[in-house]
C-alpha cells in the first residue's frame, strides 16, 4: 500500500487536526528549551527548526511515516549503486562523485571509482593548464575567457556555484554560461571577446540538446570568422558528455571530452565533468573542498538516525505543509548576494525531480507531490514579494540561509544583513496582534492593516562562513531532502519525461514557422493563428 494510504498518514491526519491552530507563539511560551532541542548541527551547518508548526508528536509521526516509506532503505540502495531510478532502470550515483573516503562503489560487478578519479584527475590537469597559461589557443595566446555552453543541468549547477565561490576564483579568467537558444545570450556572452582569447565547454550530458548544440554551432562559427581555421576548433572547443559519439560528429575531438555516465542524473551533475568550467575558475583545490562538503552531508544522511537527520527532517517538515495544511509552495530565501542563483538551481533539482503525478508503480498518486520552489535573496525579496509572506491570504514555509562572516566585510553591511534576516523569521512566527497594535495607539480602523497573524514557518539554515565546503553540504542537503520526499511520495524523482512533449512539439512546429511555402496548420485553432501571426511578421 502506498504511504500516502497509511496507517501512519492518517495517523498524521489526526494530529493535524489536533495542532492545526496552534500558535507558534503559545509552543514557544510553554516551552523554554525548544529552540535548542530543535536544532541540529552537521559538521558546522545549523538548522534552527523550532520555528516549524510542529511539536514532539508531529516529528514522532513524521518519522514513523519515513520508515513506513522505507526511506533507509532506499537510499542505501541508492547509495549500494541499486537502479533505484526505475522508469530508466538505471543507477543513481551521484553520491559517488564525491566518494571521498575511496571505498568502492559497483555498478554490475565494477567499481566506478577508479573512472570517477580518473575524470576528475583529467580535469584538474586542464584546469590547471588553463589557468596557468599553459593551455594556449590557436594563435598561441592563452585562455582568458570560459564560454559553458549547456541548459538546464549543464548549466544551473556550475553557474549557481561558480557565482556562489566568485571569491575563490581567479579573477583574471572571465568565465560566462550560456544556456538559452535565444541568441540574445550568446551574442551578449561575447559581444566583448577575442576568439583567439576564448575557449568554449560545451556541456551536454545527452549531447542532442537543441538549445545547447544550436549554440555550440554558433559559437564555432563566431570563432571561425575570426581564426578562420577549422584546426582552431581543437584549440577552444572541449565537450562534457556522456555520448562520444555525438561529440565526434559534432566536430570535437574526443580526446578534448571530459566522461561522465548515465547513471549521474543531469540535476546531479554538478560534481562530475559538468563542472569543469567552475573548477577552471576556483581550482582543483576549492573544487574538492567543495567536494567534501557534499561527502560530509552524505555520509550524515547515510548514518544519522531519522530523526537527527538534516536532509530527513526538511523533507519531513516539506511533507508536513504540502500534505497536510496544503501549502502549495516553498521558498528558498538566501541572505548572501553571492547565492543569487541558488534558488533557480533548486527549483531544477526539486521540480524536475518530484514535480510527477504517477507513481513508481505507473498508478497516480493519491495526494500532492513536489511544491512549486521559488525565492531571492534577501533582502531585496523584502522590498518586493514579503508582504504576502507577512500578511497574504496563503502562507508559504520559507527556508532562510545566512552566514556570519561576509566574503567582503564592508563597514556595517553584514550585520544589518543579518539583522534584517533574524527579524524575518521572528516576524513571520510571532506577528503582531490586534492588542499590541492598539496598545501601541494606532487608529483603530488602521489597526487590522497593521495586525500581523504570524504563525508562519520557517527553517533557519547558518554557516560561519560561505566557503567551498559550505556551499558542497548545502546542495547536498537539499538533493537528499528531494530524495527522500520522493520516496514517501512514491514518485521516480530520478526521470523527467514531462519534458519531452514541448521538445518533440516544438520540433514539428519550427518547420512549420521557416517553411518557404504556407504550411498546412492542424494544431488547435489557437496555436495555429499565432503560428501564422508569426510568419506574418517574422
Ligand atoms: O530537458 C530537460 C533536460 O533533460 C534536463 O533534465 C537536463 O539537465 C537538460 O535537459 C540538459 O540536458 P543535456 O545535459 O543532455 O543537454
Amino acid at each position: 500500500m502506498e504511504c500516502m494510504q497509511s496507517v501512519e498518514w492518517q495517523a498524521l491526519q489526526a494530529h493535524f487536526e489536533s495542532i492545526r491552530n496552534v500558535h507558534l507563539r503559545d509552543w514557544f511560551a510553554e516551552d523554554p528549551e525548544r529552540a535548542g532541542r530543535y536544532t541540529l548541527e552537521v559538521d558546522g551547518l545549523l538548522l534552527d527548526y523550532s520555528k516549524n508548526r510542529i511539536a514532539d508528536e508531529t516529528l514522532d509521526l513524521l518519522t514513523a511515516l519515513a520508515e513506513r516509506a522505507g526511506v533507509a532503505a532506499v537510499r542505501d540502495a541508492m547509495f549500494a549503486g541499486e537502479r533505484v531510478n526505475t522508469t530508466e532502470q538505471r543507477p543513481v550515483l551521484h553520491v559517488a562523485l564525491r566518494n571521498r573516503g575511496g571505498t568502492p562503489i559497483k555498478v554490475d560487478g565494477k567499481d566506478v571509482m577508479p573512472d570517477i578519479e580518473g575524470v576528475l584527475q583529467r580535469m584538474a590537469a586542464f584546469a590547471s593548464a588553463v589557468r596557468s597559461g599553459e593551455w594556449k589557443g590557436y594563435t598561441g595566446r592563452p585562455v582568458r575567457n570560459v564560454v559553458n555552453i549547456g541548459i538546464g543541468g549543464s548549466d544551473l549547477g556550475p553557474a549557481m556555484a561558480y557565482e556562489a565561490l566568485k571569491p575563490y576564483s581567479q579573477r583574471s579568467l572571465t568565465v560566462r554560461f550560456v544556456s538559452n537558444v535565444d541568441g540574445t545570450h550568446l551574442a551578449e556572452a561575447l559581444r566583448d571577446l577575442d576568439p583567439a582569447e576564448t575557449l568554449f565547454i560545451v556541456a551536454s550530458k545527452t549531447f542532442i540538446t537543441q538549445e545547447t548544440l544550436t549554440n555550440a554551432r554558433s559559437a564555432r562559427d563566431w570563432l571561425l570568422r575570426t581564426l578562420q581555421d577549422d584546426a582552431a576548433v581543437a584549440r577552444h572547443f572541449v565537450a562534457v558528455s556522456t555520448n562520444a559519439e555525438r561529440v565526434a560528429e559534432f566536430g570535437i575531438d574526443t580526446g578534448n571530452m571530459f566522461e561522465f555516465w548515465d547513471w549521474i542524473g543531469g540535476r546531479y551533475s554538478l560534481c562530475s565533468a559538468i563542472g569543469l568550467a567552475l573548477m577552471v575558475a576556483i581550482g582543483d583545490t576549492h573544487f574538492g573542498a567543495m567536494l567534501d562538503g557534499f561527502h560530509a552531508m552524505d555520509r550524515h544522511f547515510a548514518t544519522a538516525p531519522l530523526e537527527q537527520n538534516m536532509p530527513v527532517l526538511l523533507a519531513l517538515l516539506g511533507i508536513w505543509y504540502n500534505n497536510f495544511f496544503g501549502v502549495e509552495s516553498h521558498a528558498l530565501l538566501p541572505y548572501d548576494q553571492y547565492l543569487a542563483r541558488f534558488p533557480a538551481y533548486l527549483q531544477q533539482c526539486d521540480m524536475e525531480s518530484n514535480g510527477k503525478s504517477i507513481d513508481k508503480q505507473g498508478r497516480p498518486v493519491t495526494g500532492q507531490t513536489g511544491p512549486l520552489v521559488w525565492g531571492e535573496p534577501g533582502t531585496n525579496g523584502q522590498h518586493a514579494f514579503y508582504q504576502l509572506l507577512h500578511q497574504g491570504t496563503k502562507w508559504v514555509p520559507c527556508d532562510f540561509i545566512g552566514f556570519a562572516r561576509s566574503q567582503n566585510p564592508v563597514g556595517d553591511h553584514q550585520d544589518k544583513l543579518m539583522a534584517n534576516f533574524f527579524a524575518q523569521t521572528e516576524a513571520l512566527a510571532f506577528g503582531k496582534s490586534l492588542e499590541d497594535v492598539l496598545a501601541e495607539g494606532v487608529d483603530p480602523e488602521l489597526a487590522p492593516h497593521r495586525t500581523f497573524e504570524g504563525n508562519r514557518p520557517s527553517n533557519t539554515l547558518l554557516a560561519a562562513h560561505l566557503t567551498p565546503f559550505v556551499l558542497g553540504q548545502l546542495i547536498a542537503l537539499y538533493e537528499h531532502k528531494v530524495f527522500v520526499q520522493g520516496v514517501i511520495w512514491g514518485v521516480n524523482s530520478f526521470d523527467q519525461w514531462g519534458v519531452e512533449l514541448g521538445k518533440v512539439l516544438a520540433g514539428r512546429i519550427l518547420d512549420e514557422l521557416t517553411a518557404n511555402e504556407e504550411p498546412v496548420l492542424d494544431h488547435d485553432g489557437s496555436t495555429n493563428q499565432l503560428i501564422r501571426r508569426y510568419r506574418a511578421w517574422r
